[in-house]
């Protein structure tokens, strides 16, 4: 048994390279209030999307064993970077090694399964950072579940720094917005249905909308992640009981507190106050 980490029950952590989990975190405390959380925003690294795998997984375990040694028990990555570059990595070969009985999820495979029910043509579009684009999780996940569906992919390489400046509403971002979800329609008319394949992406979704034709549905990427995360732990109850249940979320980033507040009122549409701290 790993002893490095603090054994007595605590918060469930969330991890994001910046802002864009606190839409998970949003959701998943909107079905599950009774436990306490801990949110951890690499805000000094950010953003994540256009690293290569191996400093994305290299900043992930760090932030991963930081939230083991705050106490957490179960870790969502909750972005979609991370989960494509560094969560297979992570179970596969970290968790066996330091913290047999922790665990840490992602949010590409409750996506995944969501989309099979939704989509009638069978053409699936998904919208992510190049990262996750290039690392190809969304098809392989996708197609291990329904292999007859087509999935298509197109990165946003300027979706991230819209959402993190704040023009997520400004008439700047129609452009880039337009040319993104344009050149997807264009490589597969057919999709009927679109994944916005990271936790960024639900700020700009009143630009989304404009420029996407009503016949298409969006995938809730967050309300899928809660719903996966209430029967994990439905199924899960040695780890479930390691959830402290006080009601409770502490924020925690690796650049300034101040910085962090004030974003994170926009994303959460209430204020907090977070604590700065180093995870390398
Ligand atoms: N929120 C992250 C995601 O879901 C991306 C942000 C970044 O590029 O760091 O992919």
């Amino acid at each position: 048994m790993n002893t490095e980490y603090p054994q007595i029950a605590g918060p469930i952590g969330l991890f994001d390279s910046g802002y864009g989990g606190l839409t998970i975190l949003h959701q998943i405390r909107h079905l599950m209030p009774q436990y306490d959380y801990l949110y951890l925003g690499d805000n000094a690294r950010t953003p994540y999307g256009t690293r290569s795998f191996e400093v994305v997984y290299e900043f992930t375990l760090q932030a991963v064993k930081k939230l083991f040694s705050m106490g957490c028990h179960l870790v969502i990555l909750a972005c979609n970077t991370a989960s494509a570059k560094a969560l297979r990595s992570i179970q596969i070969n970290d968790i066996p090694q330091i913290a047999p009985d922790r665990r840490v999820l992602g949010v590409i495979r409750p996506t995944a399964e969501s989309v099979g029910s939704i989509t009638h043509t069978r053409h699936v579009g998904v919208l992510a950072t190049p990262g996750t684009i290039l690392s190809g999780s969304y098809p392989a996940e996708i197609n291990k579940l329904f292999p007859d569906i087509v999935v298509t992919g197109e990165s946003c390489p300027m979706w991230v720094p819209l959402v993190e400046n704040y023009e997520f509403d400004s008439p700047g971002a129609d452009y880039f917005v337009q040319k993104r979800i344009g050149n997807l329609l264009r490589k597969d008319p057919d999709i009927d249905t679109l994944v916005l394949g990271c936790t960024h992406y639900p700020l700009l979704i009143n630009k989304i909308l404009k420029f996407t034709p009503r016949t298409i549905k969006i995938v809730p990427q967050g309300e899928y992640v809660a719903y996966s995360l209430r029967n994990y732990l439905e199924r899960h109850e040695e780890l479930e009981k390691k959830c402290t249940k006080q009601g409770t979320c502490r924020f925690y980033t690796t650049e300034s507190p101040e910085k962090f507040n004030e974003s994170a009122a926009v994303f959460l549409r209430r204020r907090v106050i977070a604590e700065r701290i180093t995870i390398d």
